[in-house]
């Protein structure tokens, strides 16, 4: 591919460009969860050290942040960390377990547990992550850009909440719908230090932030509107301005105008939807990211590269598509095929 003069002295910008949704040379590429199990790097660290010791370790996690960029070719990379490190300071017991994943020792479930969470600052109490992302911006040395993230008020509030990954939601759903000031309490909480960690991050050298409100997709339009939306927007509303902010969810297809409406510059696009129709609903005067089907990675590199193609054709060459998985890459995720993944959009979108 032929990268412009001048191109490589700035380093590549072609992740920030789009996020403004200025032409580029090709479709920038980026993928959720791009350092992790399914890469042999990552598991020879893991094996010494627990998950959580690999996020307190800047050295190592800055090390990790700068993996997939190496041997992806991807086009920025995102501060190895994890939704829930925010949720540690409050005080209700974090722990990631072998089998069960994620697990929260002491959930909140009434008005009683939100008033015992602990205050706390998370410009102080989390600064590893911000020597995480120091450490990292300086080994890319601008090679690519570096996104931090935080999982969004409604996402973190049903891991509190559940105590765990869920299905159902059905604590979460019940404080909501039987006690509003409760909830509403929690959230604006939750709201307060997500964007405060997010501007740590900004200030500590993150040039892109990603919000993560993986689970909202369970919730009706008006449960959104009402419990969810002033929310994300006082979070969103508070970011550093110029930074670019992208909102990503899942299983939104039907939601998309109401995630837009909380705000962001880049709205993430799960493979449920057409990408084309999920940028008519978004509005063109967004971005979007996405949105291969994270299962098509297992597919023969051919397949790929014709359903990388397929994505592609609907975002129609307009600016501000970031290519991206529509969720995270899923363990055991063959390497190679996520290189070709890659490979292919930049080969089929140079323009
Ligand atoms: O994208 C990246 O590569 C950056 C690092 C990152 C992790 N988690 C590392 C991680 C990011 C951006 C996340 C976000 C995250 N964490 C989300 C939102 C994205 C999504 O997938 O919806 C959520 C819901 C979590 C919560 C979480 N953390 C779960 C459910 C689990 C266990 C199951 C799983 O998917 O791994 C984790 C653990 C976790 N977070 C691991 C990694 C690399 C695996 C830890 C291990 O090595 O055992």
């Amino acid at each position: 591919m032929n990268v412009p003069p001048g191109t490589a002295a700035r380093g590549n910008q072609s992740f920030l460009a789009a996020c403004r949704r200025e032409r580029t040379p090709y479709t920038p590429v980026w993928l959720m969860r791009q350092a992790g199990r399914y890469m042999e790097e990552y598991r020879r660290l893991r094996a010494k050290f627990s998950f959580l010791d690999l996020c307190k370790r800047p050295d190592l996690a800055a090390e990790i942040t700068v993996m997939p960029v190496e041997r992806l070719g991807v086009d920025a990379a995102i501060l190895f960390a994890d939704i829930l490190l925010l949720l540690e300071p409050m005080g209700v017991g974090l722990e990631y377990s072998k089998d069960d994943g994620p697990q929260i020792r002491n959930p909140v479930r009434s008005g009683a547990d939100v008033r015992r969470l602990r205050e706390f600052d998370p410009e102080k109490e989390l600064s590893f992550v911000y020597e995480v992302v120091r450490k990292s911006r300086s080994a890319l040395n601008g090679k690519v850009p570096l996104i931090g993230f935080s999982g969004a008020p409604f996402t973190l509030a049903s891991y509190l909440i559940e105590g765990g990954t869920s299905r159902n939601f059905i604590h979460t759903k019940r404080l909501m719908h039987s006690d509003s000031s409760v909830w509403h309490d929690l959230m604006a909480r939750l709201a307060l230090a997500v964007g405060q960690y997010l501007n740590a991050q900004i200030a500590a050298g993150a040039q892109a932030v990603q919000l993560f409100d993986s689970w909202v997709g369970c919730l009706s339009p008006d449960d959104y509107r009402e419990y969810v939306l002033p929310h994300s927007r006082s979070v969103i509303g508070g970011i550093q301005k110029g930074v670019p902010v992208i909102h990503f969810s899942t299983g939104t297809s039907g939601l998309l105008k109401e995630i837009r409406a909380a705000g962001g510059d880049v709205i993430g696009l799960d493979w449920r939807v057409d990408l084309d129709k999920g940028w008519e609903s978004v509005g063109y005067d967004a971005g979007v990211q996405g949105n291969l089907d994270p299962a098509a990675l297992f597919a023969s590199p051919a397949e790929i590269r014709r359903r990388v193609g397929e994505i592609l054709h609907r975002a129609g060459g307009r600016p501000g598509h970031i290519f991206n998985l529509g969720h995270g890459v899923l363990p055991d995720t063959p390497v190679e095929h996520v290189i070709a993944m890659v490979e292919a959009v930049h080969e089929l979108s140079a323009r």
